[in-house]
């Protein structure tokens, strides 16, 4: 790779600029020198593995959870494959303790803060994503809330510190349509995505004079881990395809790119929003 020094400054650091394919354009890192926390990579599949793949190849320094020591195995196989060394920590968001030690980590690990966060986590049973919503049992759709929604508040409090520390940041969350209309199955996961993204507009509210800026991005379907424990991923992925005014299914890779941009300077005004990557499908009535 041929790096060379143009003597042009950003902000006012003098940056190395990267040029393409030997032609001669040059090309900046959008979130060169950052800090992201990157939460949800289980596998390959994962939507937070596109933004962990897209987040590297803008410069960001990337510091990722695992929920627990199995997929900490995929992660050992997956983060070789970035061009940069990365640090991961064990992070279950239903554990107090794993919580506080997550917040204190960061402290040791980010002298210098942390710019960006990455909410990319969902669960609820499998058998609250099937038949009829009327039949949710309090215990099933107090854990889906829980996982899936009030775990972005309790993990921007664990982050805001080091937020703090960087003079500011962007926190972006994971959303689907199932928030606002009813999706066949999605069911309890629609309350929590509701609930998520009502967090998001409070969460901005609350950290904006901080220059702390909090999004969503409601992705089209997308057949991952999670997707796999909702009947009817397939039928979504397929009517995505025939109703969206871009007739195709997303990648892991275009959500990826907007997380780039919401993580970015160029974002540095937009806040509360909710930034749909699906192909245009909200737009479509039926
Ligand atoms: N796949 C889709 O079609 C789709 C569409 C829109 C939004 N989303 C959202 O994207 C996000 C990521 O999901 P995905 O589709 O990439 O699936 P995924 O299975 O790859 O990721 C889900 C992640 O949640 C993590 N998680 C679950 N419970 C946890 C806990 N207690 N503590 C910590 N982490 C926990 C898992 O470890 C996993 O990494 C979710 O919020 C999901 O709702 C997915």
């Amino acid at each position: 790779m041929i790096v060379e020094k143009f003597g042009r400054s950003y902000r006012g650091r003098e940056i190395p600029w990267q040029l393409g394919s030997g032609k001669g354009r040059a090309t900046l890192g959008l979130l060169d020198g950052k800090v992201a926390v990157i939460t949800g990579i289980a596998n390959k599949r994962s939507i937070a593995w596109g933004i962990a793949r897209a987040f590297c190849r803008e410069g960001a320094h990337l510091i990722v959870t695992y929920q627990n020591q199995r997929l900490k195995e995929n992660l050992d196989k997956l983060l070789p494959e970035l061009d940069t060394p990365v640090q991961s920590i064990l992070l279950d968001v239903t554990d107090d303790q794993l919580m506080v030690k997550f917040a204190e980590q960061l402290q040791v690990l980010t002298p210098n803060g942390v710019n960006i966060l990455i909410h990319s986590i969902a669960y609820a049973e499998r058998a609250d994503l099937e038949g009829r919503f009327l039949d949710t049992q309090r215990n099933g759709y107090m854990l889906a809330q829980e996982v899936s929604a009030y775990s972005l508040t309790e993990l921007t409090r664990a982050v805001y510190p080091s937020m703090q520390r960087a003079g500011g940041g962007s926190i972006v969350a994971m959303t689907y349509q199932g928030s606002t209309r009813v999706m066949p199955n999605y069911n309890v996961m629609g309350v929590a995505k509701a609930a998520l993204e009502s967090s998001v507009r409070y969460l901005a509210f609350d950290l904006g004079t901080e220059h702390i800026r909090v999004n969503a991005i409601s992705a089209g379907p997308v057949k991952t881990l999670a997707a796999s424990g909702v009947k009817g991923i397939s039928q979504a992925l397929h009517s995505m395809v025939e109703r969206a005014p871009i007739p195709e299914n997303i990648s892991t890779d275009d959500v990826g790119n907007a997380a780039v941009f919401l993580a970015s300077d160029w974002a540095k005004h937009i806040t509360g929003h909710i930034l749909f990557v699906d192909s245009g499908s909200h737009i479509m009535g039926f």
